[in-house]
């Protein structure tokens, strides 16, 4: 029994493999579904792509924690899909035009342009200060951007999608957002609980009524669309309210994109903020790309991220992001919004500074459950440094690379890493945590495979013990802080490179989190000590 093989006159050759013309034998056949299997698997995973976007902070003032802590948590995720093997694309960046920026630069004295030029700095430095690994930052000043945010304009005027008419109604300039009387909470902004401006004025408007039932079915059909799942229901009822048309120009803000059909009017800042997902990937990467994996924003614009982004993507018939993040507010240490009137804003290259980098990241990733509110205090931090990281991690490298200094001649011995520890990592808890976007428990699940090889030093006291059995244990540690440090690598970076450099091993894959792949013989050498404790 067989099966003839169609379409190979002379037979074919695949991966060294010769297949010839008649009928294969089951052998055959079994050979060549496990090499399909294999080149499909391989491809695929060469193909796999992940676009994840931040937010893009408006550059009014310095950036602080509430900005940082967007850009570590989407830097996380970014550095875990790389770490999945897919190719990443992380985009984060500035939104430089509108009223709060027209405003503030006047404050300064300064032109919008040059103000905004010289405010982009902090932000960028922000970046490289945290270890951002952002593949782009973009500017809405930019002409590549201009240029997408009039095309899109243009496009949904053209199909009778924008028209002319008049607004009037409330605006708070410090979200860029209009407000209906009932919005307001005692004449104030909703968010900022500033009086908000009264509008009235000639206008284009777009009409994102017609697409309520739309965006309304893709919400409810994909789970996914919005999370965590309470925000996703929030916005269904929402928008089973109703969509009004929204105002997309202005005729009193000169600081902004020019309105391509009447240049009279400026693009309203959203209409031209959203489509910086898309024009960062338009030139050369869409195809690859589009649509973004995630879009991690903050919860108090989750409004515009999904029935404003939504209602313009299927006007312009742009595929939908898959996932709209929401992520919640970092607050003061007495629960309070970081505010700049009150003096409360915090500082994140100071903290970094202070605390060092990788520190403020575990802790903000660690501390709040990425989805919720958490407060920010020295405190806890502190602890944080003191018992998890200083105490655990950096003592199980340090203590592992003394013992291997002090009794293999600072080598990795030979040896096989010891079967119960190995089973202590949770490996497939922490991917699904990782897929679920619960990096709060993904990182628990890691530390506490810290805490078991910590533990596995002090049952075995290698002290104690001679030989093969101490090189045993040994090699069991230094091949498990091997596998740590592939693991911690997307949350602490820095750190992870400090645990290789001291190991001679280059950065790994995920791929690479199996036991025993540390070869014996390779070189080790303590380095400066990771965490240092603090009062
Ligand atoms: N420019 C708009 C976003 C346009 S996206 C197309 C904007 N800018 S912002 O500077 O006000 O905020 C940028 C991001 O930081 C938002 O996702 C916002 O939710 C987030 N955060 C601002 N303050 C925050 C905290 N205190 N905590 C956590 N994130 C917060 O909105």
């Amino acid at each position: 029994m067989g099966i003839l093989i169609w379409g190979f006159p002379k037979g074919f050759e695949m991966a060294g493999q010769k297949f010839q013309l008649g009928y294969l034998d089951f052998q055959e056949v079994l050979k060549l579904c496990s090499l399909y299997v294999i080149i499909k698997e391989n491809l695929s995973e060469f193909m796999k792509t992940f676009y994840i976007t931040t937010a893009i902070d408006y550059p009014s003032s310095k950036p602080h924690l509430g900005h940082a802590y967007e850009k570590i948590c989407a830097d996380a995720l970014a550095r875990w899909h790389r770490l999945l093997g897919e190719q990443v694309f992380f985009q984060t960046g500035t939104d430089e035009h509108g009223t709060k920026i027209q405003r503030k630069a006047k404050e300064a004295g300064k032109d919008p342009q040059n103000f905004v030029d010289e405010m982009v700095v902090y932000f960028e430095e922000l970046c490289k200060k945290l270890d951002i690994s952002n593949d782009k930052f973009i500017r809405t000043t930019s002409k590549e951007h201009v240029k997408v945010a009039q095309e899109i304009f243009k496009k949904l005027h053209d199909k009778g999608d924008i028209y002319l008419g008049e607004y009037s109604g409330w605006y708070c300039a410090d979200c860029e957002t209009f407000y209906t009387e009932k919005d307001l909470v005692d004449g104030n902004c909703p968010t900022h609980g500033k009086k908000a401006d009264w509008i009235k004025e000639e206008s284009y408007f777009f009409k994102m009524s017609s697409y309520q039932k739309q965006v309304l079915e893709h919400l409810e059909k994909n789970k996914e669309s919005v999370l965590p799942s309470g925000r996703r229901k929030e916005i269904v009822n929402r928008v089973k309210q109703g969509l009004n048309d929204l105002s997309v120009s202005r005729v009193n803000v000169n600081w902004g994109v020019p309105v391509p059909i009447n240049p009279k009017h400026t693009q309203y800042v959203w209409m031209d903020a959203l489509l910086n997902y898309y024009s960062g990937v338009k030139e050369k990467d869409l195809e690859k790309f589009w649509p973004a994996n995630v879009h991690v924003i903050g919860k108090d614009i989750l409004w515009h991220h999904t029935a404003i982004w939504y209602s313009i993507l299927i006007a312009a018939g742009i595929k939908l992001p898959k996932t709209v993040f929401a992520h919640g507010f970092i607050n003061t240490e007495a629960g309070d919004k970081m505010s700049k009137s009150k003096g409360t804003v915090i500082d994140p290259i100071e903290i970094a500074s202070g605390y060092g980098v990788d520190a403020i990241r575990y802790f903000l990733l660690r501390e709040v459950p990425f989805g919720q509110d958490g407060n920010f205090s020295i405190e806890a931090l502190k602890t944080r440094i003191n018992n998890e990281l200083a105490n655990e991690l950096g003592n199980l490298v340090n203590r592992t690379i003394v013992m291997l200094e002090k009794y293999c001649g600072g080598k990795i011995p030979k040896g096989e890493t010891d079967s119960a520890l190995q089973k202590q990592l949770k490996l497939d808890k922490i991917k699904d945590r990782m897929e679920k976007l619960e990096m709060h428990f993904a990182l628990a699940e890691i530390f506490a495979f810290i805490s078991a090889c910590n533990k596995f030093i002090n049952d075995k006291a290698p002290w104690k013990l001679e030989g093969k059995e101490r090189e045993k244990v040994l090699y069991s540690l230094a091949d498990s802080i091997r596998v740590i440090s592939i693991l911690i690598a997307p949350f602490m970076p820095g750190t992870s490179k400090k645990i290789n450099s001291q190991l001679s091993i280059k950065d790994g894959k995920l791929a690479d989190c199996k036991f025993n792949l540390l070869k014996s013989e390779t070189k080790v050498e303590r380095g400066e000590i990771l965490f240092k404790k603090t009062e």
